[in-house]
């Protein structure tokens, strides 16, 4: 297919994304008013110019990776990745469990587990009904719903933004030897992996979560195609089960907004310490306050709508010190849409 009719087929299927998310927000908020009202105080509507600023950052990403993919960074077919069976099978229980969710956020009820699912084990931080969703991220259900539900709350935008750590890692991945060792810290259900898969074949893929379901279902996407299965580990990010030194890359996305500040200091803490020397460490999460002011307000929300208890201070966190504590330098920030991401180098140690 010529190149303009893969990006016009590109970006209507982003925009068709976004419609497709922007409609189940409103008629699920329509349901909710009668179902389950909310404070009538709770409510802000945002302003015209933060909504202009918002499509803007989203028009600026679609291009981002459109041209990111005719670079080469990765395959022009990893823009229409889409789990359609996951999205048949699993949308309307996505819609049937929204009840639930707005019951629990109604009751203030933040660690609300099944009875058959044991917590026993887990850190007390992570015991949490995060996003107000079913099971945290302890049930079978949850794993099947976190993607789909992750794409309605960016409407469709979250695999772009996954993308933006693949041309910082291949620029560091594409210089060295061999099978080069890549660890996603906090995969989840293993969608990052799998786009660094299908960009850098020639790496070893390593992925640890806490989460036994959110790990089963990386292996079922990870295996649903040919190509070597990242080798992946239950543990806490806390205290990486590696030798010092084994990756030549670290990526984590979408998790230090999730963890206590002292916590997010020890997990950087130990990305750096399995990290190589003259190796990559790459953060994708969200943007904080300074980034936008505008999207301030939006930012203040955030954290009771979706249930985040550790975002409002990492929304002001300095992660770049943090960083730079743990023993990174050379410090590169940036921001897409709703994201930001840091790469930091740990120097070479010449001996
Ligand atoms: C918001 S999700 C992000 C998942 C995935 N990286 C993505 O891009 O969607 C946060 C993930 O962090 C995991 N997690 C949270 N705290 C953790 C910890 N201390 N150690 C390992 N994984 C953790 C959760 O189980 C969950 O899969």
């Amino acid at each position: 297919m010529p190149d303009t009719l893969t990006k016009l087929a590109y970006q209507t299927f982003q925009q068709g994304k976004q419609a497709f998310g922007y409609t189940h927000k409103t008629l699920m908020g329509r349901l909710r008013e009668v179902v389950s009202p909310v404070n009538p105080g709770s409510k802000s509507e945002m302003p015209a110019s933060t909504l202009a600023i918002l499509k803007q950052r989203l028009d600026e990403l679609t291009e981002t990776d459109w041209q990111d993919a005719v670079a080469g960074v990765y395959p022009k077919s990893l823009l229409f990745d889409n789990p359609w069976d996951d999205f048949l099978k699993y949308y309307p229980v996505v819609v049937l469990d929204t009840p639930s969710v707005w019951d629990r956020s109604k009751n203030k009820q933040y660690q609300d587990f099944d009875t058959d699912i044991s917590t026993e084990g887990y850190p007390d931080y992570y015991l949490q009904n995060f996003h107000h969703q079913t099971d945290g991220y302890l049930g079978e259900m949850s794993a099947h719903l976190y993607d789909l539900q992750v794409e309605l709350l960016f409407n469709g935008s979250a695999d772009p933004m996954r993308r933006r750590i693949l041309a910082p890692l291949k620029r560091h991945i594409d210089n060295l030897p061999g099978m080069p060792k890549v660890l996603d810290v906090a995969c989840g259900t293993g969608r990052t992996l799998k786009m660094i898969r299908d960009a850098l074949p020639q790496t070893s893929l390593h992925g640890v979560d806490l989460s036994p379901t959110y790990l089963r279902k990386a292996n079922e996407l990870l295996s649903k195609e040919p190509g070597t299965l990242p080798q992946l580990i239950r543990t806490n990010a806390e205290a990486l089960p590696y030798l010092d030194g084994y990756f030549e890359a670290t990526v984590s996305v979408f998790l230090f907004h999730e963890l206590p500040a002292d916590v997010r200091q020890a997990v950087i803490n130990e990305c750096y310490r399995v990290t190589k020397s003259g190796g990559v460490f790459i953060i994708c999460d969200s943007i904080q306050k300074l980034d936008t002011p505008e999207f301030e307000p939006m930012m203040e929300n955030f954290p009771n709508v979706f249930h985040e208890p550790y975002y409002r201070h990492y929304s002001t966190d300095d992660m770049t010190a943090r960083l730079e504590s743990a023993g990174f330098s050379h410090v590169d920030v940036s921001n897409h849409f709703m994201s930001k991401y840091w790469v930091a180098k740990k120097v070479l140690i010449d001996y």
